[in-house]
């Protein structure tokens, strides 16, 4: 337990997460095929050899010992977990990894619930295809649902993996280019001020900022520690970080509600047509959101604006005079897995008042039942074990959990994953109207 570890808002202590050992079923499953699957000391030696089995898994060169240093400092709120085969010539080093933490993922209407997430999930290609993956995986999950976590979350790198644990992408997120010689700004024009900050500066207006906007946003998770850093190159180990530009909106009384960094490359060819990657836009109003985008758009000597992890529903898409100034590509992003129906549904705020019985199909487990889901005209919902007497006015809904959990966040439609042949319902719009949330979920980041 470290000082960077969040309280958490709930009954789950990310404390106790953290020294929990590993699920005694993956571990004598494991065990069984001579492998050891434990929980590596953060402090100890070994921390160094699993951090360069995480790298060398994600196709990565190896770490000189400042990085070490510098990731065991930022990564103390994690719970890094190792398979090990003591017949191996590197035996030190393990053959799979997997890091996981507590974190609160904020749902529709604003509150949190903490959840596990999953990062470094990797199996050396020696040990590929034996069910290590699974075994750790169902292991983790297993621990985050013994510890009273009612959600597990992660990002992905293919998104063939986590569906068959009952994982399911619930915010999308979108890449922009914007053909800016051709895109003129109609949006509005703030009377607040954008001005240049150091990079210093703009990593502690993203930290404070987002911690506050984190919370309208359905999808978001806290920025670990450290993370602000690599987004304005202000980490010891930076590479490029002169190249990191950033700027601050303040609005007319003085406040800063917003803030960007960014990187331009320069066009040799043709200095007119420079292009311009937008790190990281952080706004916490209206207008901070408007002046700062304008500021991208009306760059000079730019032909291109590029951002990424953005929503699937930017308001920038109908501040530009044409809309085809901007290519738009979306993608699969932040996965969540419900593991407690009863406490992930009363934590959201649901978009409209309705009866449901929820048949639940679960490959692992946890959730598998009928669950009788009622929310009220505020959109609260209290859900209980759907007995033969659930009110027959209820509307079935038939799904898995992976189905559950991709609606759950608000960033899919029950009617589509109906018309999709993924959910059975004989009332899908009111499914639809139910579940549905006015904006759409989003993870600004990767974790
Ligand atoms: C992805 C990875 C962790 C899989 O490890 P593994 O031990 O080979 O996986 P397992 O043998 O436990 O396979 C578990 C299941 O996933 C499937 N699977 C594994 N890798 C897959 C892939 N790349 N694409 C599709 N399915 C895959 C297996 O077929 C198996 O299916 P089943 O149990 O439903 O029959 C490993 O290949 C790896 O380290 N890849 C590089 C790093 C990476 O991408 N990690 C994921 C980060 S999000």
């Amino acid at each position: 337990m470290t000082d960077s570890m969040q309280a958490s808002t709930s009954a789950v202590d990310p404390a106790d997460f953290f020294a929990a050992p590993v699920d005694p079923g993956s571990r004598d499953r494991l065990a069984a095929t001579g492998l050891d699957y434990r929980v590596v000391d953060h402090d100890g030696s070994d921390f160094a050899a699993w951090l360069g089995v995480v790298g060398r898994g994600f196709l990565g060169e190896e770490r000189t010992d400042t990085q070490v240093a510098a990731i065991r400092e930022r990564s103390a709120h994690r719970r890094s977990t190792g398979v090990y085969d003591s017949t191996a010539p590197m035996a030190d080093a393990p053959v799979a990894t997997i890091a996981s933490w507590i974190a609160d993922l904020t749902v529709p209407g604003g509150a949190v619930i903490p959840s596990c997430a999953i990062s470094a999930v990797t199996v050396s290609p020696t040990h590929r295809r034996r069910g290590i993956a699974r075994a750790m995986l169902e292991g983790e999950l297993a621990a985050a649902a013994a510890a009273g976590a009612p959600m597990a979350m992660l990002t992905v790198s293919e998104s063939t993996l986590y569906g068959r644990y009952g994982f399911a992408p619930a915010a999308l997120s979108a890449e922009w280019r914007i053909d800016v010689k051709r895109a003129s700004w109609i949006g509005p024009i703030p009377d607040g001020r954008v001005d240049f900050v150091t990079r210093e500066q703009a990593r502690e207006l993203l930290g404070t900022i987002h911690d506050r906007r984190r919370l309208s946003t359905a999808g978001e998770i806290p920025m670990q520690p450290g993370g602000w850093d690599g987004y304005t190159g202000t980490r010891p180990d930076a590479e490029k970080a002169g190249s990191k530009r950033a700027v601050r909106y303040a609005d007319a009384d003085g406040e800063v509600r917003g803030v960007a960094v960014y990187t331009v490359t320069e066009n040799h060819d043709d200095f007119t047509k420079a292009s311009v990657h937008v790190g990281y836009l952080l706004a916490e109003t209206d207008d901070a959101y408007a002046a700062l985008w304008r500021f991208f758009v009306e760059l000079d000597l730019v032909a291109e604006v590029r951002a990424g992890e953005l929503s699937v529903d930017e308001p920038l898409r109908w501040m530009l005079s044409d809309q085809r100034a901007a290519t738009v590509t979306v993608m699969d992003h932040q996965y969540v897995r419900i593991l407690d129906v009863k406490a992930a549904l009363e934590a959201r705020t649901f978009g409209a008042a309705g009866e449901f019985v929820l048949d639940v199909a679960d490959p692992l487990g946890h959730t598998t039942g009928r669950w009788l889901l009622r929310v009220d005209g505020e959109g609260r919902g209290t859900v209980s074990r759907a007995d033969d007497d659930a009110p027959a006015w209820a509307v079935p809904i038939a799904l898995g959990i992976a189905e559950l959990s991709a609606a759950y966040l608000g960033g899919v439609s029950i009617a589509t994953l109906a018309a999709a042949g993924r959910v059975k319902t004989t009332d899908a719009a009111a499914a639809a109207r139910t579940f549905g949330w006015h904006t759409a979920p989003r993870l600004s980041f990767w974790y």
